[in-house]
């Protein structure tokens, strides 16, 4: 399943895409999801459990097989997150996501050492997470709606120099209709209908998602967690398109 790693590996362009989050606790369990679900995702997420298990070598290895979307949500002072955005640029990496709510100063840094790296990376700002609801708002302060919130959050990472976001299914038409066609939008917390929610709380189905004008969705635990993990990704990819 390894691909021909040509000059644009790292140039990801996104649409109707598929995800896949390898939410597994070694390289191993994720060569073995990855290589099941090759032939379906646009690109593989790695999250937090595998990069602290694996570190850089997961990158590494994985970007080989599909563009790796490293999901870190880097949430540091200006300086600390412009070194590590570095880093990850030279893991080949395609994008990186960094927390919209580590201000501006930080998002302005991060976006121009990724642009100053020239690797392709991209640098993704996650708004507000899908796993939180009104009453986690409430308990951590925030007054505004969970969308203006998160249109909030997308405008400053926005005038930032960030052009990609991670946002709930359910705020992805409010985020387009303000950011424009040129946005790239990324949606986790989707569920093929009738599934198990998990600790998602404002999610949509995949198609849902896209039919709202997101470019891609993240689906991790629908794919991960089935008998077939190449047969789910496989329907959902198809009902993207
Ligand atoms: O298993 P599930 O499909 O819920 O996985 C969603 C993935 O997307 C997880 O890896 C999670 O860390 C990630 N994610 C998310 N919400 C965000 C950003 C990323 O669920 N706002």
């Amino acid at each position: 399943m390894l691909r021909d790693p040509g000059p644009d590996l790292h140039a990801l362009k996104l649409s109707r895409s598929l995800i896949v989050a390898l939410d597994t606790p070694s390289l191993a369990e994720a060569n073995a999801l990855a290589s099941r679900v090759a032939d379906s995702a646009d690109a593989l997420k790695i999250g937090l459990e595998l990069f602290v298990a694996e570190g850089g070598d997961a990158v590494r290895t994985l970007a080989r097989v599909r563009p790796v979307f490293l999901d870190l949500k880097l949430h540091d002072i200006p300086e600390t997150v412009d070194r590590a955005v570095a880093r990850v640029a030279a893991l080949g990496a395609s994008l990186l996501t960094v927390h919209a709510s580590g201000g501006p100063a930080m998002l302005e840094r991060a976006a121009a050492r990724a642009e100053k790296e020239a690797t392709g990376l991209r640098i993704v700002a996650v708004t507000v997470l899908t796993s939180l609801d009104r009453a986690d708002l409430d308990a951590m302060g925030v007054a505004r709606s969970l969308e203006e919130q998160t249109l909030a959050l997308a405008k400053m990472a926005r005038a930032a120099g960030v052009s990609a976001f991670v946002c709930s299914p359910r705020e992805v038409r409010a985020l387009r209709e303000v950011l424009g066609a040129d946005a790239l939008l990324i949606t986790p917390g989707v569920r093929p209908a009738g599934e198990n929610l998990g600790d998602q709380k404002r999610t949509d189905t995949p198609e849902g998602a896209i039919a709202a004008g997101a470019d891609a969705v993240v689906v991790g635990r629908p794919i991960r967690d089935v008998a077939d993990p190449r047969a789910a990704a496989e329907r959902i990819k198809s009902s993207l398109s």
